[in-house]
């Protein structure tokens, strides 16, 4: 018998794919699903998959679902409450420990040390309770998903001529599913012990080439206009908490620190990454699925 492994996020996007990929080079049997809802998943349990209810919310509950794991994978909570974020991620490291865990891995987006990006202030303080923990970690500091592009460009909503930023600079951006299953072979190596990884695309693109790109691919022409953080708090006025949260990350992007390529992300899959104008032109041609990627983003 191999490493049991507490896998969290898998009714989500980013850990529905890590655990798709866990399935072809592990036993189920080696695996622990925390859900927020245990009913059901009947396939994953006909195949030998302990299904658990886990809530991080609940953390009374938690020690008993983490209990008989190694390894915990710990998806980030998609929030922008830190606050909550915070307690609901250290909680379950804490269950986690209590339940005799050795190892977390811990979903962490890459940004660089040092950003002042809301978005980064749960992150790096888990992170740092991770390490204080005294348990083994993996830090898997995850790209900025290239469904995310909507995002980045300043909360742009596709049907729009205009995309209205308060800075520049260059994104690597990475597809989620391949970040999915370079994440799930970092989990499944047993290696990384103690390690920051930083999952990113082979090839960054700035705001204005971005929208260089989808303009090209809508054939139609988009204004790109970089502004004062007043005049896109006020352009995004009917979004403003919202906006005014996000804007704090363009100083990180008009310092490159997004810019930045690493090796691990091509060198885990095997192969190039995905191509980002090649998935803009795919996703592009559902136009609704930028578009729902901005609406549950701004709803969380
Ligand atoms: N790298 C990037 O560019 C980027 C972009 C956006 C977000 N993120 C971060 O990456 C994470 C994964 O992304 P994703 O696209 O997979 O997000 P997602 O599809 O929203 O999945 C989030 C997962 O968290 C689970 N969850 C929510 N509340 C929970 C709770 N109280 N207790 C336990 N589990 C809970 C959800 O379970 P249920 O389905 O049961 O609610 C779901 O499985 C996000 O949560 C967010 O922190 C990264």
């Amino acid at each position: 018998m191999g490493r049991k492994i507490i896998l969290t996020g898998s009714t989500g996007k980013l850990g529905s794919v890590v655990l798709k990929h866990l399935l072809k080079t592990l036993p189920p049997t080696d695996l622990i699903v925390s859900v927020y809802n245990p009913n059901g998943h009947q396939e994953l349990k006909s195949k030998g998959v302990d299904v658990r209810a886990g809530n991080f919310d609940h953390p009374e509950s938690l020690v008993s679902t983490y209990k008989g794991g190694d390894a915990l994978f710990l998806v980030s909570l998609p929030s922008r409450d830190d606050k909550y974020r915070i307690k609901s991620q250290s909680q379950a490291i804490d269950a986690a420990k209590k339940a005799g865990v050795k190892h977390i891995y811990y979903t962490s987006l890459a940004f660089p040390d040092g950003s002042e990006a809301n978005v980064m202030k749960a992150h790096f303080a888990t992170e740092d309770y991770i390490k204080q923990s005294g348990l083994n970690y993996t830090i898997i500091r995850e790209g900025s998903y290239m469904e995310s592009y909507p995002v980045y460009l300043g909360l742009y909503d596709t049907s729009s001529d205009k995309v209205v930023v308060p800075g520049d600079g260059k994104v690597a951006f990475a597809d989620r599913a391949e970040l999915g299953e370079a994440t799930a072979k970092i989990i499944a190596s047993g290696e990384y012990v103690d390690e920051t990884v930083t999952l990113t695309g082979d090839k960054a693109y700035s705001l204005k080439e971005t929208t260089e790109i989808l303009s090209s691919i809508l054939q139609k022409k988009i204004e790109f206009h970089k502004v004062s953080t007043e005049e896109f708090l006020e352009h995004n006025a009917d979004k403003y908490e919202v906006a005014e949260w996000w804007a704090t990350s363009y100083p990180t992007l008009e310092s490159g620190g997004l810019g930045v390529v690493d090796p691990a992300l091509e060198r885990l899959l095997g192969r190039k990454p995905r191509d980002f104008t090649e998935m803009l032109r795919e996703t592009l041609s559902n136009r609704t699925a930028g578009d729902q990627e901005l609406s549950e983003w701004s709803s969380h």
